[in-house]
């Protein structure tokens, strides 16, 4: 970052009116109280409403963070992003792709529904997360396995330490009925790689979606998404190019759940949402943006926040 702001080179050269505009657009949106938390996981379901971030990060490292941004929250289904490249920095796509499908599915995040083959329609709904837990050091203990996820995001993040939320795992495990039918009708079907642990992949799972972090943090990890996988911070080469290649195309296609080509229609960038109203969102090769709000249906500050910044500036790609 010293070197590009000598030689005049960064990739948002007037950083501090970029930042004076997203102040703004806050402020727009702080009044925006449509939408209301998920109460589907109890726990999540007494997070405070009105809590409001948004942090940015260049992919030289300018940061800028508005609103609560001490504040930690779950990723929950932004780990779907991360557990797909863990699997394909394993296995590699044709493997990954025996038993998880790309295209869109066009239904909801935990829609008991499969593709022709029996298999999850992308790796972006709750069916793929699971079949991505599924694929991500097998053959090690659990401990090890969730080390390996929050060992992932502490890198993706700048070597920050993150968090773990246990109650909202213990609840989600509790509520889990349809993650639970879901694993069971994908077991039917032989989709899983042989010799898996359902029980176990299960558990991975929603421990995958209690990693805690906060808005600054997942914009670090969405700036390390920008630049090809290189964690802009600590220069740490997090994830192959390919994989974060892979990884983008179906955060732009299926990253918003049955959003998703409504999303890509109107803002056009690669993103990830999670029902604790995180949301990720990648401007590839130039920086990593983080909404936290937790009022939903994908989060409604996130999505209007997005919808303003492409009318503000040039970064709808198409
Ligand atoms: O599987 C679940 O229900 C959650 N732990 C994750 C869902 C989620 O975040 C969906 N997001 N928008």
């Amino acid at each position: 970052l010293v070197r590009r702001v000598a030689e005049e080179s960064l990739v948002v050269p007037d950083f501090a009116s970029f930042c004076t505009e997203i102040d703004q657009l806050y402020a727009e949106l702080l009044t925006d109280t449509r939408g209301a938390v998920a109460d589907y996981i109890p726990q999540l379901a007494r997070v405070d409403p009105d809590q409001f971030a948004i942090a940015v990060c260049t992919v030289d490292g300018q940061r800028h963070v508005v609103g609560d941004a001490s504040s930690k929250f779950c990723v929950q289904s932004v780990s779907k992003a991360v557990s797909y490249c863990l699997a394909l920095e394993e296995h590699g796509p044709d493997v990954v792709h025996q038993h998880i499908g790309r295209e869109p599915s066009g239904v909801s995040f935990n829609s008991l529904t499969l593709n022709k083959s029996g298999r999850p329609h992308n790796p972006m709904i709750n069916a793929g997360a699971i079949m991505s837990c599924s694929l991500i050091k097998p053959k090690d203990n659990l401990a090890d396995r969730f080390d390996h996820v929050s060992d992932t995001w502490k890198r993706l993040a700048g070597g920050r330490p993150v968090g773990f939320h246990n109650s909202v795992y213990l609840s989600e495990r509790d509520t889990a009925d349809r993650n639970f039918a879901l694993g069971y009708s994908m077991r039917e079907q032989h989709a899983f790689p042989a010799g898996t642990d359902l029980v176990q992949t299960l558990e991975f799972y929603f421990q995958s979606c209690s990693v805690e972090l906060d808005a600054e943090m997942m914009a670090i990890a969405a700036a390390t998404f920008a630049d090809g996988g290189i964690c802009p911070l600590t220069g740490d080469k997090v994830f192959n190019t390919q994989t974060v290649q892979h990884c983008l195309s179906l955060m732009s296609s299926c990253g918003m759940y049955d959003f998703s080509g409504e999303f890509a229609f109107t803002i056009g960038l690669p993103a990830k949402s999670g029902v604790s109203g995180a949301l990720m969102v990648v401007v590839p090769g130039l920086m990593g943006i983080c909404v936290w709000s937790p009022r939903l249906g994908n989060t409604v500050r996130g999505i209007e926040f997005c919808r303003k910044l492409v009318e503000r500036y040039n970064v709808h790609p198409h």
